[in-house]
């Protein structure tokens, strides 16, 4: 079988981070809280595991301090975001800052902090958390969940977008 050109070596990471930029995403937020304190960051790794039980997964980098605190604490948030909130997901992608820093938000019933105004929210206990390569991979089972009728923010080639009328993709800005 002749091996195709281009495709049989391993990448690097700007490569594989390119490649996999085509395979377009929603943007969420992941809260939580630990000591009181409310974390959260920007993630576009939530993927759906299984429906009964109502499973999904999100990938944290093991740098990140939201991680940690999801970890900690056991549970979590994802606040997916819609079109009208591309500011949430620069905001809580910036390392280093205190993200929730004179934001509202509300809390849950179970205490953690979430953002109003968002397309879907899922309110997640830790169920597992698997080692992958430099990420965690967090399993969460959905205790609750609830959606609404706003167009969601869409990740495309490093790229914010929103999704338009009759083929039209507007280009929200270069990251
Ligand atoms: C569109 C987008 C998607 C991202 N997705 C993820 C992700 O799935 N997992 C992750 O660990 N980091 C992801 N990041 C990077 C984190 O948001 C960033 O490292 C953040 O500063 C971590 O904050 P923390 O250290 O306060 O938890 C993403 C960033 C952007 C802009």
């Amino acid at each position: 079988m002749p091996t195709e050109a281009g495709l049989a070596e391993a990448p690097g990471p700007r490569v594989f981070r390119d490649a996999m930029g085509v395979f377009t995403t929603g943007v969420a937020v992941i809260s939580t809280e630990l000591d009181g304190q409310p974390h959260g960051m920007t993630a576009n790794s939530l993927t759906s595991v299984s429906l009964d039980p109502p499973l999904l997964l999100v990938c944290l980098d093991r740098r990140s301090r939201t991680a940690a605190a999801v970890l900690s604490t056991g549970g979590f948030v994802v606040n997916v975001l819609t079109r009208r909130q591309r500011h949430l997901a620069d905001r809580f992608a910036r390392p280093g800052r205190a993200h929730f820093a004179d934001l509202p938000f509300v809390l849950t019933p179970d205490g953690l902090p979430a953002l109003p105004g968002c397309a879907a929210r899922f309110e997640c206990a830790v169920d597992a958390a698997h080692p992958g390569g430099d990420h965690h991979i967090v399993v969460g089972r959905v205790l609750a969940c609830r959606r609404s009728p706003e167009s969601p923010l869409v990740f495309y080639r490093g790229r914010y977008h929103r999704l338009g009328g009759a083929g039209h993709d507007d280009v929200l800005a270069v990251s």
